[in-house]
């Protein structure tokens, strides 16, 4: 147990404060969360806000109540579902990790058990141990990592404070209601302990802080400084033909592995060339920012002759796939290559 109190003004708030979300289920409910929805949000929330997972959150269990029915969905369905939502190596092994739940039969109940499925890390296993089994583990994510910074006034820099962190956080974890603790922390993080002017006085923790006595809130957690991104420069070729678009299946691994994409020339890696000899024309630019690079792509359109064979891809109409069913760089290049010569 930590010297400093928090467990219970930090539960007495969430109890009248938490936010109401379609995967929580809310405190003093006396109901157990579903491990599974538990999970499936914790995995869309990793890189990605509240507000944007919702209607994804809401949508994937609607189409796929349980784990079982997740681990039976081809593929494709799921990856086209997952469009938008970034981060796509996230999306297959979500598939992985349904599919190994679905043949043991349940949800393992113990951290080492969660720990050990495929795509599952300390944090999601955590998540899942303290929300839908109660379990006193910790859960430490971006949000977790400023409060406690704060409220211990920890002045080593992010990311080699993490260990540091963890174990303040670690000390603070109750062996009751850890899922709501955990939870609590995450709303504390998100609604009042902000990154940039904190609420400090509505913050249920006011009177523990120590950088709040000290006036250091703002500056906290500290970070190194960051190494600028590259700016990576490629192609991208847009074949049609008769109403029909020449699409490919990107591989399973690297950048948006498994999903619907336009070819492109080596900017991922692969070193390619044109998936068909044709005039190709510039028609439009499109730029995009991955976790470690910006991308700048040039957009080169053609049109096939019919009976035209591609090196890789293959044409698809309009009716065969939806522009929504694309990562967001690749919708962003269609929709911008499309309307430079289609009026819309
Ligand atoms: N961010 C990540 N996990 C969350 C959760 N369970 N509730 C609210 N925000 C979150």
């Amino acid at each position: 147990m930590s010297d400093i109190p928090i467990t219970r003004p930090l539960l007495d708030w969430y109890d009248i404060h938490a936010r109401a979300l379609p995967w929580r289920v809310p405190p003093l409910s006396n109901q157990l969360a579903d491990p599974y929805r538990i999970w499936l949000s914790e995995v869309m929330l990793q890189q990605t806000t509240v507000a944007s997972v919702k209607a994804y959150f809401n949508r994937f269990t609607t189409l796929w109540p349980t784990v079982q029915s997740l681990a039976a969905a081809p593929d494709a369905v799921v990856m086209a579902e997952w469009a938008g939502l970034g981060y796509y190596a996230r999306a297959r092994n979500l598939l992985k990790c349904a599919r190994t739940i679905a043949a043991i039969g349940a949800f393992p109940t113990t951290l080492e058990g969660l720990m050990a499925l495929p795509g599952v890390g300390p944090y999601t296993a955590a998540a899942v141990a303290a929300i839908a089994f109660g379990l006193p583990a910790t859960v430490v994510d971006g949000n977790v990592e400023r409060v406690i910074a704060r409220l211990h006034n920890v002045q080593t820099p992010l990311p080699s404070a993490k260990s540091e962190l963890t174990a303040l956080a670690a000390r603070h974890t109750p062996q009751t209601r850890p899922g709501d603790y955990a939870q609590a922390m995450m709303d504390l993080g998100a609604t009042i302990c902000t990154p940039r002017s904190p609420a400090c006085g509505i913050c249920p923790l006011m009177t523990h802080c120590i950088a709040r006595a000290a006036g250091t809130q703002g500056d906290l957690p500290r970070k190194s400084p960051k190494q600028p991104k590259p700016t990576r420069r490629g192609t991208l070729w847009l074949a049609h033909r008769d109403g029909a678009w020449l699409l490919e299946t990107r591989p399973e691994k690297g950048l948006l592995g498994g999903m619907l994409g336009i070819p492109g020339d080596g900017w991922d890696g692969s070193g390619s060339t044109p998936p068909l000899d044709l005039t190709w024309k510039p028609c439009a630019e499109v730029r995009h920012t991955f976790t470690h690079f910006h991308l700048i792509l040039t957009v080169q359109l053609a049109q096939a002759p019919v009976g035209a064979n591609p090196r890789r891809g293959q044409f698809l109409k309009e009716g065969q796939f939806k522009p929504a069913d694309l990562p967001t760089l690749m919708k962003k290049a269609f929709e911008a290559a499309t309307s430079a010569i289609l009026p819309r």
